[in-house]
């Protein structure tokens, strides 16, 4: 599986947010990258759970900042937001209970939840803060 890149075309113009943006992108890379060699490994699922963590720590700053600057699809932003840490919460309980591995499909998930995330719907907000 090919690994996620941070480039200029999904800043959103914040150096904090833009960093953040980079580190859950340098985690997913450490998941493709270590599920590829071993796959189910504790250093997979480490990886997974540190994804979940700093997700929701990403996700907090930044409906602090979209709330501060009066973005108006904050709710709709939230609300996907939500849906994904389930996601991600669901597949680390799955896999620390060993009824799932980290497949290519989770992988496929958040690859694609990611680059559709940062490229659409977080450049919305881009022009509000
Ligand atoms: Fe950067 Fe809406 O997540």
């Amino acid at each position: 599986m090919e690994t996620l890149q941070w480039t200029e075309k999904i800043s959103v113009n914040n150096e904090k947010i833009d960093d953040q943006h980079k580190k859950l992108i340098d985690l997913t890379n450490e998941l493709i990258l270590h599920s590829n060699a071993a796959p189910n490994s504790q250093i997979v699922n480490e990886t997974l759970y540190e994804l979940l963590k700093y997700t929701k720590y990403h996700f907090q700053d930044e409906e602090e900042l979209m709330e501060k600057f009066n973005y108006p699809k904050l709710d709709e932003h939230k609300k996907k937001h939500r849906e994904f840490v389930r996601q991600i919460a669901m597949f680390c309980e799955d896999v620390i209970e060993g009824k799932a591995t980290v497949t290519n499909e989770i992988l496929k998930f958040l690859t694609e939840w990611i680059t559709q995330h940062t490229s659409i719907e977080d450049m919305d907000y881009k022009n509000y803060i």
